[in-house]
């Protein structure tokens, strides 16, 4: 059970970002939550002192630090990258810039996140980090060269992290949902 932490969220407006967003603020953390379209928000009609909305492109990797230099002191205890987009393409259309595009948001907008997230300035020692993976990263899937890349990398992401983390007692995971 979590109760009175802050956490950062990725992915805030849909899915299981959405339903994680609600469940930390019936526990009474607060929640800093990303995400581009403020209309889901408005209609899951969450609303609350404890949470609060950017709205973040999150392939404009410039605009990360105003993430963590404009919230208030209170650092933060725990980060989910919610944040993922998944794409059917034929190994003959995943160009370069294809796979540039479906990494930049599944994995390198969460490790540029971490990288701010890790500074003793914005997170308090033992803070928890999760990345969602999927099955699909072990399993494969045709037509998926690309979400499928992005879901293996994750696993690389998390266990080169938790063993650099580890000396701040982070604690670095990631989640592997089927669909
Ligand atoms: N759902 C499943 O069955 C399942 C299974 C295995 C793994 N997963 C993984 O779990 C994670 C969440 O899945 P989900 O199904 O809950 O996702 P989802 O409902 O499709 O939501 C995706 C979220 O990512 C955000 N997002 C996408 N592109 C963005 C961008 N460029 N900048 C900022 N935000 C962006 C969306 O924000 P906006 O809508 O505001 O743009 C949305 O909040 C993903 O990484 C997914 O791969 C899901």
């Amino acid at each position: 059970m979590i109760h009175d932490k802050k956490i950062l969220v990725t992915g805030a407006t849909s899915g299981l970002g959405l339903a994680l967003c609600e469940y930390l603020i019936q526990n009474n953390c607060k929640v800093v939550a990303i995400g581009r379209d403020e209309s889901k928000i408005k209609e899951a009609g969450i609303s609350h002192q404890n949470f609060r909305f950017l709205g973040i492109e999150l392939t404009d990797f410039d605009t990360y630090e105003t993430i963590f230099e404009n919230d208030d002191s209170e650092k933060f205890d725990g980060f989910v990258h919610c944040a993922g987009i998944e794409e059917t393409l034929p190994l003959t259309l995943s160009t370069h810039a294809a796979m540039e595009k479906i990494f930049d948001i599944n994995v390198f907008s969460g490790i540029e996140l971490l990288r701010y997230f890790s500074k003793k300035k914005y997170s308090n020692d033992g803070a928890s980090v999760v990345f969602l993976s999927s099955v699909m990263g072990e399993l494969g899937q045709a037509g998926k060269v690309g979400y499928c890349a992005t879901k293996a990398a994750i696993i690389g992401v998390v266990k080169a992290s938790s063993l650099e983390l580890a000396k701040r007692k982070f604690r670095v995971n990631s989640i592997a949902p089927g669909s």
